[in-house]
């Protein structure tokens, strides 16, 4: 388009899924495919910004033009998520980031023995990268825009956007972009329909379509977002 809002400015990107290894040839993962992510990317290509994809695991290629990182494990994730966040002027935290991990990795592939008890898989949490983010940019009072994910799936007693309020306020992002996921899959889908919800108090807005469609909508709110904060 004509119009480049993000020109000069660099975007990190995260998307897919984290895969935290067992042993050499099993993992848990998750069933993100990095389409919401790389949507994005080419978004905010398309808007001007020099763009960082950190992609853990994903079904679909990286967009050309992307600066492409690649990790597989949480912590790898946080690892250069904290070091591309230190000169970007956005991120967005689009990955399925496991919650938590093996706490052990066995070297070698663990087999299965008649005489040995069936194993026992302890999880130990990951760090949480998107409340690093903001800790760490605001320690350096860093003027940068961090917008984060959530899938929430609604129930009984709980209305979705009060989950992804708390959500917002707890994590102390600048935008949360909410997703309802369960009623209809989001994961592998070509489609999404989400709500933006601002930290700065701004009505939620919502956007839906094809995840370019959704991806694009996301990115004009940034574009909004820093044109507001950095006049
Ligand atoms: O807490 P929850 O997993 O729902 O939060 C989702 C958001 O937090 C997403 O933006 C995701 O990328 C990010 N996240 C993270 N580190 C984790 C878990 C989630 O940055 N360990």
């Amino acid at each position: 388009s004509a119009i480049r809002p993000l020109a000069g400015l660099t975007v990190t990107i995260s998307a897919g899924g984290t895969r935290e290894p067992l042993d050499p040839v099993r993992f848990l993962g998750n069933r993100s495919s990095g389409k919401q992510g790389v949507a994005l990317a080419a978004a905010a290509l398309d808007a001007g910004a020099r763009v960082r994809l950190l992609a853990a695991h994903m079904e679909v290629p990286a967009p050309a033009g992307v600066e492409l990182v690649q990790v597989e494990t949480a912590l790898e994730l946080r690892k250069a998520a904290l070091h591309a966040a230190a000169d970007s002027d956005v991120v967005i935290m689009a990955a399925a980031v496991a919650d938590f991990r093996p706490a052990d990795v066995s070297g070698t592939k663990i087999k299965k023995r008649d005489d040995v008890a069936d194993p026992v898989i302890n999880l130990v949490r990951n760090p949480d990268i998107l409340r690093e983010l903001v800790e760490v940019r605001d320690a350096a009072s860093r003027n940068q825009l961090i917008v984060g994910f959530a899938a929430e799936t609604g129930d009984a007693g709980g209305d979705v956007l009060e989950y992804a309020l708390a959500k917002l306020h707890r994590k102390a992002c600048d935008l949360l972009v909410v997703n309802q996921v369960g009623r209809d899959k989001v994961f592998g889908e070509d489609t999404n329909s989400v709500v933006i919800l601002s930290r700065a108090g701004s009505e939620p807005q919502e956007a839906s379509g094809s995840k370019s469609d959704v991806a694009a909508a996301v990115i004009d709110r940034v574009s909004a977002e820093l044109s507001r904060v950095v006049p």
